[in-house]
């Protein structure tokens, strides 16, 4: 759901038999493309992920989301919340069931903690269930990952925490 440098994508790629890589941008795209030449089975996308339903009618069973900005890239363009969760509403129609969805978020830079509170409020009260979540509680600006998964059964019973505790 964002490629960035393909780091990500080349994972994928190497286990999965077809990869689509959103990034809204082209320097992004550019790096992974040439990162990942020698893969064959990834399409990349340069556009919003929330525009995921224009260009994805299968069903899916792995969705990454690696938030936030190009590592050591001038571009000041970072995930937004209201993009995230968008996507995040079109994704879950277009999964299997027991598919999973990772999401890392980082609070530390600018926006960063109010796309986590936002994107955490809906996922929430979303039929996404939450299965794991790793964090390392040292510091709230670390990384935090969770992971969710499309399942048929009632929801379970959450318990979400801001910070870290
Ligand atoms: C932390 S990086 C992703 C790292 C990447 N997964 C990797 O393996 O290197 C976040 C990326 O999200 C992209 N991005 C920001 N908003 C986006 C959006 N609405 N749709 C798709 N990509 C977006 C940024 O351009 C940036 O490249």
């Amino acid at each position: 759901m964002t490629c960035g440098k393909g780091n990500d994508t080349a994972f994928l790629a190497r286990y999965l038999k077809k990869v689509y890589s959103f990034d809204i941008q082209k320097e992004a795209i550019d790096i992974a493309r040439e990162r990942t030449k020698d893969f064959s089975n990834i399409t990349f996308i340069n556009d919003d992920h929330a525009t995921i339903d224009s260009y994805i009618e299968e069903k899916i069973d792995v969705a990454m989301f690696n938030l936030g900005y190009l590592p050591n890239s001038a571009s000041t363009v970072i995930t937004q919340a209201a993009s995230t969760i968008e996507s995040l509403k079109k994704l879950f129609p277009l999964l299997n069931d027991g598919a999973i969805v990772s999401i890392i978020f980082y609070r530390g830079h600018k926006g960063g903690l109010d796309e986590y509170v936002k994107t955490i409020r809906y996922l929430d009260h979303s039929p996404y269930q939450l299965i794991e979540r790793y964090l390392t509680y040292t510091d709230i600006v670390e990384p935090i990952v969770y992971f969710y998964k499309k399942i048929k059964e009632a929801p379970l019973s959450r318990s979400h925490c801001f910070w870290g505790k």
